[in-house]
């Protein structure tokens, strides 16, 4: 039934405020390659680097314990990745300061630095210029060198498990390494697309896509594209087509090598390759294993890690012994891991033991702002390169890039 009209309500009803142009009608999906200006990211539960849930604001995020991070950039030494834009500048401003997260981590504010606080010139900066915003806070002093190898490594990251990391652990080593000057590749093998929308590619159905390339010859500088605000870095991209080509694959002559011969025609020289690989054991997974000379396979720090990851050392050997002897488990990386659990301990040393120096020292958190990243279609070290998982993903594009030269370059190179 209708309540009675409150006779001294005015009528007709005073009309509601008018909403703001750039307030997104509700249901609506923010552009992925607009990074939010002033709404905090969400906070991960499982990560006590993001600090309690109610804490009023954003925890900055942690900086590697050997980079100072300045609160006001100096003019740094020209980065050879990027050496033709200027710095730009961060400041602190008093309203930025963090609170402390109630961890016993008391926050400095002449260190703070992060994507939640910009200044209002950087309210929506272009991508390139957060590319080098990544690169001063991860690696301020530019002493850090990620070594060009003498040949081209291929890279094939893969683990049958799904989602243990491949597609973060690609997307985000790539842009670590393009970053710091080498010239990289990503292919995206999996119909999923999920390193395409994590590097802002264009996969929609119609795009020219890996499939083209495995199915119909097309050569692979047909399809890649240049990955928009990183430098020297490229993506063939999947389109949602490549779901067919599991099964398209087993007619075809030579089904195992198209992308091997893909990748060897290409005429652009990189210095790495990565492969993206569904979670599957199938054809498209052999033909990246057949294509790389190195195997990465991340592993999450979980119960159950280990299992299945037999199936495939075997399908590796198996390809070694048929098909491509090179090929070898080069990389192992544990993500995910989460400091308070013994369990995330017990599954390292058990890696550890297992694999010996082939696991990297650099360990990936588990950090709400690496998941973030994707949906602002950005790698974490661009989105918020001070973050925990940025600054691990870079250790590990070190210690990757250290590892494929013979004798390790100086780091004062
Ligand atoms: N270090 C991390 N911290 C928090 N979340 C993470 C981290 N690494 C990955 N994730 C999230 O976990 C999910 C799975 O990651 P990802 O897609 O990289 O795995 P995957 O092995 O490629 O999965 P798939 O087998 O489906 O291809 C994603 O939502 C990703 O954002
Ligand atoms: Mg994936």
């Amino acid at each position: 039934m209708n309540e009675p009209r409150d006779p001294s309500a005015s009528y007709p009803p005073a009309e509601p405020p008018p909403q703001r142009r750039d307030t997104p009608p509700a249901g609506s999906v923010r552009p992925v390659s607009s990074a939010p200006a002033n709404v905090p990211p969400a906070r991960d539960p499982l990560d006590p680097a993001d600090g309690p849930a109610n804490a009023p604001t954003a925890r900055p995020p942690a900086v590697r314990a050997n980079v100072a991070v300045p609160a006001r950039f100096e003019p740094q030494p020209p980065v050879s990745a990027v050496p033709h834009q200027a710095a730009p500048e961060v400041t602190v401003t008093p309203s930025d300061t963090p609170q402390a997260s109630g961890y016993g981590d008391e926050v400095d504010a002449s260190t703070y630095v992060s994507r939640e606080t910009p200044t209002r010139e950087e309210d929506d900066p272009p991508l390139a210029m957060e590319a080098m915003r990544a690169v001063q806070i991860l690696n301020p002093s530019g002493e850090v060198t990620m070594p060009r190898p003498d040949r081209t490594r291929v890279m094939c990251v893969a683990n049958q498990k799904g989602g243990v990391g491949k597609t973060t652990t690609t997307v985000n080593l790539a842009v670590a390494l393009a970053l710091h000057g080498n010239r990289v590749l990503v292919v995206d093998l999996d119909p999923q697309g999920n390193a395409s929308t994590g590097l802002n590619v264009p996969h929609h159905t119609g795009v020219p896509d890996v499939y083209d390339c495995l199915i119909d010859s097309v050569p692979l500088e047909e399809v890649a594209q240049a990955v928009e605000g990183i430098p020297n870095l490229w993506c063939v991209p999947a389109t949602i087509d490549l779901a067919g080509a599991e099964i398209e694959l087993v007619s075809v002559v030579a089904r195992e090598s198209r992308l091997a011969r893909a990748i060897a025609a290409y005429p652009g020289h990189f210095d790495y390759v990565f492969i993206d690989c569904p979670p599957s054991l199938g054809l498209l997974t052999v033909n990246a294993l057949v294509a790389a000379q190195e195997v990465l396979i991340p592993i999450q720090c979980e119960y159950y890690a280990l299992e299945g990851l037999n199936q495939l050392i075997n399908n590796i050997n198996l390809v070694r012994q048929h098909l491509n002897p090179k090929l070898e488990v080069s990389t192992i990386l544990l993500t995910m891991y989460d400091r308070r659990t013994r369990l995330a301990d017990a599954v390292e040393q058990d890696v550890r033991n297992h694999f010996g120096d082939k696991v990297l020292q650099a360990v990936i958190p588990r950090n709400v702002r690496v998941s973030e990243a994707p949906s602002y279609g950005q790698s974490v070290m661009t989105y918020d390169p001070g973050s925990r998982g940025a600054t691990s993903y870079f250790e590990a594009a070190q210690e990757i890039a250290e590892r494929g030269v013979k004798e390790p370059v100086s780091r004062n190179a």
